[in-house]
């Protein structure tokens, strides 16, 4: 692949029609960044200083922007130079209506930082390659070991892709900081610095993975402790160094005591010390430390009852509520676990108001069909968004690569395109969001449009109904997590467990007789995942213990419910197949998305059959509709 063959994503530039037809002025009278400008006269807007503009830039207002849209003249209007390109982004997908006379619109973004998190390495890993769970080819940034230098025009098509959306921060490498991706910090400086210069111009700020080991494997030193003199020392002279290269780095983002990552455990000190230890060295820069809640014992014993890994997060950093420095951010992904397709929101959300909190969300899809599979996630989102106000901050796991399509699967794009939407303005629904996402994707003709809809809207949904029932969550294949394996980690080390037995299935997890996890969340979650008769079914087995016989809210017995939903999970991924095959749109987007709606249809029987099966051998209890179990 060259930089050249790039696949059109929502933002061609044909995309950019309204503009490309305009005279656009950017007002030179307040400061106006280069960038807008340049960012302005790429996008094929011919660009006047003095006579009639149809659209004017420029800076003064408040945060975000405004645009105000009087006869002849379009002006979007912001106090900042991001605001301003937002706001330009924002008139494209507009399209003709930001021309016509209308009322003022303001807009400002619902989340400071919007943020994606690349997992990419350097090096290509023995076990998780290039990308640590990326379905979407090799990193767009670096090829087996060193920085891509001729694609990084394509670099700069995707940072303009993020400024599209509003992301104004990106991580550049995996939270797994290997041996090479910790030397970003030093002498691979180079790197990150070519890498900001790429992005800056769309006003998003690069940030760095690094390892809590490093005064020990890049500074020599023969301890990490981040009370230590010397420690502290080391971090301060290096981010210095960093900031002197790249005067706006946004900061860094750190997995410590996690998964067998180094953190201040070993030296008998908290997250909190950890954390304000790097929070001091940032500070003088106006830099951020993004530190990660996920943190738990993956080497427990699956006879040990007592421990439950939902809990871990809370446990862990509940308690530090508000001994983090002022610019540590503690991020928390959504669900006490670990991005299954269902989780409740992660109790840490809700009890920690003395610390900044990012929610983390996984757009990559690791757990939902790994971009083989089209499962739009926007609907997810907007739910566990709106159920954790006091998250200020949203991350995204990136689901991008050096795919001609840039997400692998090309339906992919939405979930992408829906981050940015939703960290932008959380308001919006799943289907407008979709639906804006297919006008300036495909441009389609009424069915097309109304096909698309068909396949997604609901695709979260369907992929839920085919894969682990009832909120139990995981049940895939260990170590690369595609496709059923019930009891694939039910004896493994991991915490993840479902317990299911001839009598009944489920994590008990009350107050009353379980591990109290249900107690962690504040009134009235706390009574609502407690009662049996409360409890949301789509999250019954991540709470509660029950007989295959227990009676749903829904009115069906547990067993009658996995049958069914499994055998409408099939069919609802062999409509969306069928509804494929008819529909209009470009040859090379049907082709590949339709070997994919093979493959997932395979998968999906797959799941089905043996999720129905295992449930039918361990309860003997038939299915009362009498379809095929094996
Ligand atoms: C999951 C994922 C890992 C990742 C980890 C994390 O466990 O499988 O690949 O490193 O999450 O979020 O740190």
């Amino acid at each position: 692949m060259t930089t050249t063959s790039v696949h059109p994503a929502w933002l061609p530039t044909e995309a950019w029609r309204p503009i490309g037809t305009r005279r656009v002025r950017v007002d030179v009278t307040g400061t106006v960044r280069d960038e807008v400008r340049a960012a302005c006269a790429l996008h094929g807007g011919e660009l006047v200083t003095t006579g009639e503009a149809d659209l004017i830039l420029r800076i003064g207002g408040a945060d975000g922007y405004a645009i105000t849209r009087e006869r002849h003249v379009t002006t979007v209007s912001s106090a900042t130079h991001a605001g301003l390109l937002h706001g330009l982004f924002a008139t494209v997908r507009m399209g003709e209506s930001a021309f016509v006379p209308g009322p003022r619109i303001d807009s400002a973004p619902a989340f400071a930082r919007r943020m994606l998190d690349h997992w990419d390495n350097l090096d290509v890993h023995p076990v998780m390659g290039q990308v640590e769970r990326g379905y979407a080819g090799g990193s767009l940034f670096w090829r087996a070991g060193a920085l891509r230098t001729a694609d990084l025009p394509r670099v700069r098509d995707y940072a303009r892709l993020l400024a599209s959306i509003g992301i104004n921060a990106v991580a550049l490498n995996n939270v797994n900081v290997h041996a090479t991706e910790a030397r970003l910090l030093t002498d691979r400086l180079p790197d990150l610095v070519t890498l900001a210069d790429v992005f800056r111009p769309y006003a998003v700020r690069v940030h760095l993975a690094v390892t809590f080991a490093a005064p020990i494997v890049l500074g020599g030193l023969d301890t990490a402790d981040p009370l230590d003199p010397a420690v502290r020392a080391w971090w301060s002279v290096t981010l210095a160094a960093v900031y002197e290269r790249i005067p706006d780095f946004g900061g860094v983002l750190v997995k410590a005591d996690s998964e067998g990552r180094p953190g201040p455990f070993a030296y008998g000190r908290t997250h909190a010390d950890g954390a304000n230890m790097l929070a001091e060295a940032l500070a003088p820069h106006g830099g951020v430390v993004h530190w990660r809640a996920f943190v738990y014992n993956h080497r427990q014993d699956w006879r040990d009852r007592t421990t439950d890994r939902a809990r871990a997060a809370y446990d862990h950093f509940a308690p530090l509520d508000g001994a983090f420095a002022g610019n540590v951010v503690l991020q928390v992904k959504h669900g006490p676990m670990d991005f299954q397709p269902r989780e409740p929101i992660s109790p840490v959300l809700a009890a920690m108001p003395r610390t900044r909190l990012a929610m983390e969300l996984q757009i990559t899809q690791e757990y939902t069909g790994q971009q083989r599979h089209v499962c739009y996630l926007a609907p997810m989102w907007s739910a566990v968004i709106s159920g954790a106000p006091a998250a200020r901050e949203l991350a995204g796991v990136a689901n991008t690569g050096d795919d001609p399509f840039w997400t692998g699967h090309p339906l992919a794009q939405a979930n992408l395109y829906a981050f940015g939407r939703l960290a932008w303005d959380p308001s919006l629904a799943p289907e407008t969001i979709l639906d804006e996402w297919i006008t300036l994707t495909f441009d389609p003709d009424d069915a097309a449009r109304e096909a698309l809809h068909a396949i997604m809207d609901e695709s979260w949904r369907t992929y839920e109904r085919y894969t682990a029932p009832l909120g139990v969550g995981f049940m895939v294949r260990p170590g690369h997590h595609y496709g059923p394996d019930v009891d694939g980690y039910e004896y493994t080390p991991w915490g993840t467990y479902h317990f299911a037995d001839r009598d009944g299935v489920g994590v008990d997890r009350t107050v009353a007789t379980g591990t109290g996890y249900t107690g962690l969340y504040p009134y009235p979650w706390n009574e609502i995942f407690e009662s049996l008769a409360d409890c949301p079914d789509e999250l019954l087995l991540f709470m509660h213990h029950v007989p295959y016989t227990h009676v749903l809210r829904s009115g069906e017995t547990v067993i009658q419910h996995i049958y069914d939903t499994h055998f409408a999970g099939v069919s609802e991924v062999e409509a969306m197949r069928e509804r494929w095959q008819r529909i209009k749109i470009a040859p090379d987007v049907h082709a590949r998305v339709s070997t994919l709606l093979d493959e997932q249809l395979r998968s999906a029987i797959e799941w089905r059959d043996q999720i129905n099966t295992y449930f039918f051998r361990k309860s003997g209890i038939g299915d009362i509709r009498g379809r095929k179990i094996y």
